[in-house]
């Protein structure tokens, strides 16, 4: 091998290394930059619907089988962001046919369109929950009445009381999902 074929092999060489080099630094420091934005970009996605369980309402006393409204803040964690949703239920507390006491608070969302309906409200239709938006109408424990809009009872909030009868509501699920 020539001097010359010597000095072109040894300057291959020099310039692999220094693209090797680059290339490492470069895909190291693009790593650096783009790892964190995808983790920013996906992750609240990921985090998305982190509620706290139950919120506490009141105590269970006050509460009787006439229906009664309660509004209330849910808090809501959604990613990096945490707020308080407004909530409205209606809660009424009676015994049931065995002698035990019941709770049943009822979501104010109609099932036909979601419109919000309120108690007592129509003196055509009393004791019962009346929707205005298109005549929906559900009996005292949420049942939709037949031949009204709504095709299926109002939803139903999970609930628990403590020992010192403080009464805690959580999401309002269907009644199949209870
Ligand atoms: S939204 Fe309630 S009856 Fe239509």
């Amino acid at each position: 091998m020539s001097e010359n074929d010597q000095q072109k092999t040894n300057d291959v060489s020099r310039r692999q290394f220094l693209n090797y080099t680059l290339m490492g630094v470069g895909g190291f420091l693009v790593a650096g930059t783009i790892t964190p934005m995808l983790r920013f970009a996906i992750d609240p996605v990921l985090k998305v619907d982190e509620e706290t369980d139950m919120v506490a309402i009141g105590d269970i006393s006050k509460y009787g089988p006439e229906p009664t409204r309660e509004d209330f803040q849910f808090p809501v964690k959604d990613g990096w962001a945490e707020y308080e949703l407004p909530q409205t239920a209606w809660i009424s507390v009676f015994e049931n046919d065995k002698g035990e006491r019941e709770v049943l608070a009822l979501s104010p969302i109609c099932k036909h369109l979601g419109c919000t309906v309120q108690w007592d409200t129509h003196e055509d239709y009393p004791e019962h929950f009346y929707c205005p938006c298109h005549d929906g109408l559900y009996t005292k424990d949420g049942i939709n009445v037949p031949g009204t809009p709504p095709t299926a009872p109002l939803d139903v909030y999970q609930y628990k009381v403590d020992d010192k009868g403080t009464l805690y509501l959580g999401k309002a699920v269907p009644r199949e999902e209870l």
